[in-house]
């Protein structure tokens, strides 16, 4: 049988201070219906986990807000004490008054909290990547860069992240702090935010996709028949392409099943050839011209 493992994904390094395989785990669907409450099946949560840290990932995204709290929560209780080596990547700046809700909140006061929070839950004397969740717009975007600044000098924070930004966003921020990863909404099917790759690989900054296995129906039809061709899975085909789009790129699938993290980390050693590549880059552009 062939080896899993994410290591074959090969290494990312995150502001030149830590490395990590660049195929990680988004630890947001472990909690219920909705991204709220606890997991139907918690013993089925806490084994994904434990089954991923054995399938070499070494970095997992979760969030303040997933759940909310669930998801470190989960995190702490399977694999505290953690491994040598795993980084767990944070984030804050959404406040969640029920399930399917999410209200923006990275005024410096709560960003002060949630960190205060996510340390206690995730059993952490510093947490080593924080991400800034989501600009506020009723909050000077300066004002949250400056307060996990604060925090990071302060030793709460390692290293210092962002989320749902524009290139603007990411170059007013290293004005003021350095920036190690940006996570943003992506896939081969979606690619709004391409520019901002290319800015991250210019300064090598991390690109985090999120909802990196999205496919339309057109999008479907070319990865299916790409799949076929290797015995692999339309998933494992979308995470390849990531994978190859450029070397900063850290893909972060989340599931509940043990059954597709192992899916999904496999496709580490999937590769590509130029046309397959080519042809799903170019899937947005078809789907336009039907
Ligand atoms: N920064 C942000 O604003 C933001 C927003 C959304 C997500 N995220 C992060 O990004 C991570 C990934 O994003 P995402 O969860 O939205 O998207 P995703 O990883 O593209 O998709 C997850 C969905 O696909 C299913 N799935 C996963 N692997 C599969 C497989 N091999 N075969 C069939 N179905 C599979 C999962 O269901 P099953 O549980 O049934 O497998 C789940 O419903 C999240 O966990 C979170 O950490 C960040």
């Amino acid at each position: 049988m062939k080896q899993i493992s994410a290591k074959l994904a090969g290494e990312i390094s995150l502001g030149k201070e830590l490395s990590v395989h660049r195929l990680g785990f988004g630890a947001m669907r472990l909690t219920g219906d909705g991204i709220w409450g606890p997991p139907k099946d918690r013993k089925a949560a806490l084994a994904v986990l434990r089954r991923a840290v054995e399938l070499d990932v070494n970095f997992i995204d979760t969030a303040d807000s997933y759940g909310p709290y669930v998801s470190e929560e989960l995190i702490a209780e399977a694999l505290f004490p953690y491994p040598k080596g795993l980084v767990i990547a944070t984030k804050g700046g959404w406040n969640r008054p029920g399930p399917n809700q999410w209200t923006h909140d990275a005024t410096p006061d709560h960003l002060r909290k949630a960190v205060e929070g996510s340390l206690k839950r995730l059993k952490l004397d510093r947490i080593d990547v924080y991400q800034l969740h989501i600009p506020d717009p009723v909050v000077p975007f300066e004002a949250s860069v400056e307060t996990l600044a604060e925090l990071r000098d302060e030793g709460k924070i390692r290293l210092i992240a962002l989320s749902n930004v524009t290139r603007e966003h990411i170059e007013r921020a290293r004005r003021m702090v350095p920036i190690v990863s940006v996570q943003n909404r992506y896939s081969f099917a979606d690619r709004e935010w391409d520019y901002v790759v290319d800015y991250c690989d210019l300064y090598e900054i991390a690109f985090i996709p999120w909802f990196p296995l999205a496919a339309g129906k057109v999008a479907g039809e070319v990865l299916n028949e790409i799949a076929r061709a290797h015995q692999a899975t339309p998933k494992q085909v979308a995470l390849a392409w990531l994978l190859r789009r450029s070397p900063i790129m850290l893909p972060i699938p989340g599931t509940s099943s043990v059954e597709h993290l192992e899916e999904n980390v496999a496709a580490a050693s999937l590769h590509l050839t130029d046309e397959e590549y080519e042809r799903l880059a170019a899937v947005p552009e078809l789907v336009a011209s039907r």
